[in-house]
Formats: C-alpha cells, structure tokens, sequence
C-alpha cells in the first residue's frame, strides 16, 4: 500500500475531458502552489488527449506531468502509472460508465481515490462498489471519496449552518429549480460520451445529482420519499431531459420532515435559466440559494426583517480536493472537511435522480431503494 510517510502527495489525474482541464487541474495548481500535492502523472485513454491535459498542467505552472494512454505498452499505459511508488492518489475523472473499473484497478494497486460524481451510473453500481471498497480496501487504510464540489460550495455549507442553527426556523417545505438550457453541438454535449449515453438520465443524471447534493447538503433531514415524472422533449438529450419531483424528508427532532419540489430540466429555452435556485422556507423566514459565474449567493428573509445577502465565490473542487489530500496525509480537516466525499452521500444522490426516473407518478421509498445501504 502507498503511504505518504512525510512529505507532499504525489497525485494522478486519470482522464482529460473538459472537467479535467477545466476545474481539476486549476485546483490542483492551486493546492500544489501551497506544497500540499504534486502532479505526478496523467492518464488518458488516448495518448493525445492525455498529451494535452499535461501541456495544459506545464500552462498553470505545474512540472508538466508524464503522459499514460491505453495501450500494451508496458512502460506507458494504466498499468504502468499504478506500479509507481510516487503515485500515492488519483483522481478519477473519466465518463460515467468508465469510472467503476478504473476506480477498482486503483484500489487494487494501493492507491488511495477520489472519484468524480455520479459515484456510479444506477444505484446497483454504485452499491456493489461500496461494499467492495468498505470489504477489502477501508480497513488496509486506503481512502475513497467521491468529489462533489457542489456539497464542499463554501456557500452551502453555510446555508447548511443557517437552517441548522434555526436561523428560519423549523424548516417546512423547498424548492429547488435546475433548468438548463443543452443545445445540440454545444460545449459539454458535444462530449462525445454525453452524446450517446449509456447509463439512465443522461445529462438529468450527470447535471441533477448536484441539485440533490446541494438538498442533500443543507436539508434539516435526508429525503426518504419522492414520487415524479420524467420524460424526453428533445431528442439529441436522451434518454430523459425532464424531470418533476416531489419529496418528502425524514422527520426530524419528533418533528414531521418538510416535502418540496424539484424541477429539473435540460431541455429548457436560451434564458430559462434565469429563475434557477433552491428555496427553504421556514416557520419564521425562508433561505434562498442562487447560483451565478463564480458565486453562491445565500439571501436569508426573516417575517419581519430585511433581507440579508451573502455572497460566497465557488470553490468547491478545490475544497474537496484539498480536504482529500489533507485526509489521506493524516492531517486536521477543516471544518466540516472531514464530512465532505462519503460514497454514501453520493449514492443518495444517484438515488433521487434514479428513483425520479422510474417512478412514473408512483411513490419511490429511497431508503428501500438503497437496501439499507446508507
Ligand atoms: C499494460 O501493458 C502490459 C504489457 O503489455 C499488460 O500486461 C497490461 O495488461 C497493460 N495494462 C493495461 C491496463 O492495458
């Protein structure tokens, strides 16, 4: 098994899509700014988009990194990047359908992972992959999260403190409201893994386990139920683009949980954004979460008060990430850093979107859905 013993992490990305370049690697160059981690290698399926991921590390400062591609080439491929004792963690970043095997092989090779959301395409997946981690990897010290920056958002965090700390207080009911306008040809469909899907919802999957992460994050209780139609209103968006769900929560301190909405859309028109947010309404004032370029803004209204805004910039891959590293070093996490990754958090999430999906107006029990599994 790798150990760091003392000095800084060495890390591997394995993948360089777009939010490789675009959000891993920046936090990376950020962390490793501050002697945190190393950028030791990357990995792609294809040699040239693996070469590009590294040209674009050596653009943001960072020693630009030794390529790794499938091949049978001893010296260069997977197999390879995992013997290397410099290697301690990797960061797994690949489509959706590809991450169980490769999240596996590096845990197999003593690697410790953090692996991008979804933690699997359908709840099964995700499930058998726990259960393997928690049987063989977890007790020979080896640590698994799944980065969902949407839950490390210091902005969520800190609507999480407010509705627990009463601030609303008892929390009765939310919305939240995802509506995403996806062209055909644009940036992240033309992904070519997102174009033809193999795994449940598509972009309803891959875009709305952050809205559940950010419910999941600051609800008083977890969402036991839901009941929900899903649908597909333009073509090249398949096999789902919409979905509308209500939810209800766990009870909470003897108190009945709070049921809300969520509306969740792909297929919206240019602008329909523009309304997007999550809502929770207390019984002495609401919460509301918007999200624009670079900042979370936390508006609190209080029945007979003002309305107080707060905006916080994004940066949530930076925090999961450097609260991973801090975690597989042995260090202190921050505050909350401790929290922030747990596979079964993530499982959660894929459970709403699944159960949104085959419910068919009927009512979903998620816990049943999850077999107990969190
Ligand atoms: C890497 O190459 C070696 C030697 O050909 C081979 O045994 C191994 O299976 C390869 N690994 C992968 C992941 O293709």
């Amino acid at each position: 098994m790798s150990s760091t013993n003392t000095g800084t992490l060495g890390i591997a990305i394995l993948g360089a899509g777009l939010f490789a370049a675009e959000a891993h690697l920046p936090a990376l160059a950020s962390i490793a700014s501050k002697g945190q981690v190393e950028l030791k290698a990357v990995y792609s399926r294809s040699e040239k988009s693996a070469s590009v991921l590294a040209a674009q590390a050596a653009a943001l400062g960072l020693p630009a990194p030794p390529v790794y591609h499938d091949s049978a080439d001893a010296k260069t491929n997977l197999t390879a990047l995992l013997a290397r004792a410099d290697v301690h963690a990797v960061i797994v970043v690949l489509p959706i359908p590809a991450q169980p095997a490769v999240i596996r092989q590096a845990l197999a090779a003593g690697k410790h992972v953090l692996s991008e959301k979804p933690i699997a395409a359908d709840v099964a997946t995700g499930r058998t992959l726990i259960a393997e981690y928690e049987a063989q990897y977890k007790a020979k010290g080896l640590l698994w999260r799944v980065a969902e920056n949407f839950e490390a958002e210091a902005g969520h965090l800190a609507a999480r403190r407010l509705i627990s700390a009463g601030t609303i207080g008892r929390v009765v009911s939310f919305s939240a409201r995802t509506v995403g306008n996806v062209e055909k040809g644009s940036k992240w469909w033309s992904t070519s893994w997102r174009t033809v899907p193999e795994y449940q919802g598509g972009f309803l999957l891959d875009g709305g386990v952050h809205t559940a992460a950010i419910l999941r994050t600051v609800l008083p209780g977890r969402i036991t139920h839901l009941s929900g139609f899903a649908s597909l209103a333009r073509e090249h968006l398949g096999p789902h683009d919409t979905a509308h769900v209500i939810l209800k929560c766990a009870d909470v301190g003897g108190e009945e949980g709070a049921h809300g909405v969520l509306e969740l859309t792909f297929a919206g028109a240019p602008g329909s954004g523009a309304g997007n947010g999550v809502t929770v309404t207390g019984t002495k004032g609401w919460l509301h979460i918007t999200t624009g370029p670079g900042v979370i803004k936390i508006a609190v209204r209080l029945h007979e008060g003002e309305e107080e805004v707060t905006e916080y910039p994004t940066g949530g891959v930076e925090a999961e990430l450097a609260a991973f590293a801090t975690a597989v070093s042995g260090g202190k996490a921050e505050e909350g850093g401790d929290a922030l990754g747990d596979p079964f958090g993530a499982l959660r999430d894929v459970a709403l979107i699944e159960a949104a999906l085959r419910s068919g107006g009927g009512p979903v029990d998620l816990d049943a859905l999850l077999g107990g599994a969190c």
